[in-house]
């Protein structure tokens, strides 16, 4: 990206007193001007402790409702209007109620992934790198979770002692990864270590070295001895794990894994957001409230 761009971009954070975060999905370029780049649970604690007063979300809906439910003074834009979860679509709030009422006394712990109105339902939030100590922590045994079944089953999984009824939603993209697959590309990479997101289904993350969020992946390819991975999540974490280590060698499982709703940020869509101040993002003050209470737990007990 040339400079004056870059400088552009400065001097509009500046007048406006904003900070630009990007989830790990996001187009190449949009990582390359963030202030910082995180996973669901990283962006989240990074927004609150931020000193300036707006916060530019690059990411899917949820991921900002989250931050402006965290940070109620602040204003949260995001650079492009109606850029979804289709996973947090699976399930609604409506849904929700109904599921709570088929099994009255259960806690309910909801990934992250999942709209405000859900959240406000829920006991408990989880991201994919909390959950399982998030969980293991809650004093109830008896847990509904939603909408993920995949991270569902693998944190249940490593949880004998709870019981866990899980909602059946899943992400479309990281259902693309079939265990045939995984299989090939292992047989052409023998050397290389096996990384997925645990939204993969059971079969291929049961072949896998590591199973964890977006900055697991690339923290444990950072720290391992091996040279070679082959990673099974969205393709956008591709750039960290070049940029970290320039020396190691990544093969990413298909070239269409691909989330449409996270590449909608472009930098054109960030410099206008900037420029503009539109697309600003409102949570209803009795949902952002009571889903505040279930993400203050979460924080509580992923410490
Ligand atoms: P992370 O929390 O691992 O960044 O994942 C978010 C997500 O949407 C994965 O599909
Ligand atoms: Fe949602 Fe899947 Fe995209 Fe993640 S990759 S934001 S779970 S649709």
């Amino acid at each position: 990206m040339d400079n004056m761009l870059k400088e552009r971009i400065n001097k509009l954070k500046q007048e406006r007193n904003a900070v630009i975060v990007a989830h790990m999905y996001q187009n190449d370029d949009v990582q390359e001007i963030a202030d910082m780049v995180g996973d669901s649970f990283a962006l989240s604690k990074y927004c609150m402790n931020r000193p300036e007063n707006t916060i530019v979300f690059c990411g899917v809906d949820f991921m900002a409702e989250s931050a402006k439910i965290l940070s109620p003074e602040k204003t949260v834009l995001i650079p492009v209007a109606g850029a979804g979860c289709a996973m947090a679509d699976m399930i609604t709030a409506e849904q929700l109620k109904e599921f709570k009422k088929q099994y009255p006394g259960y806690a309910v712990a909801t990934y992250i992934n999942s709209s405000a109105a859900v959240k406000a339902e829920s006991d408990v939030i989880v991201t994919s790198s909390n959950a399982l100590k998030v969980i293991q922590r809650m004093s109830e045994k008896n847990i509904l979770f939603c909408p993920d079944r995949n991270l569902g089953n693998f944190i249940a999984k490593q949880c004998p002692d709870k019981n866990i009824v899980i909602w059946q939603g899943f992400c479309p993209i990281h259902h693309k990864i079939q265990k045939e697959d995984v299989v090939k590309i292992k047989d052409l990479y023998p050397n290389a270590e096996l990384l997925v997101h645990p939204e993969c289904t059971p079969e291929v993350t049961a072949l896998a070295d590591y199973a964890g969020s977006t900055k697991g992946i690339i923290d444990y390819a950072t720290a391992s001895d091996s040279e070679e991975f082959i990673i099974g999540t969205e393709i956008g974490v591709m750039y960290q794990l070049k940029k970290n280590n320039p020396y190691k060698k990544f093969y990413i499982m298909s070239e269409e894994l691909i989330c449409p709703n996270m590449k909608k940020t472009t930098i054109e869509s960030i410099v206008n957001c900037l420029e503009k101040g539109e697309n600003e993002v409102f949570v209803p003050e009795n949902v952002a409230k009571r889903a505040k209470i279930a993400l203050d737990r979460m924080l509580e007990l992923g410490k």
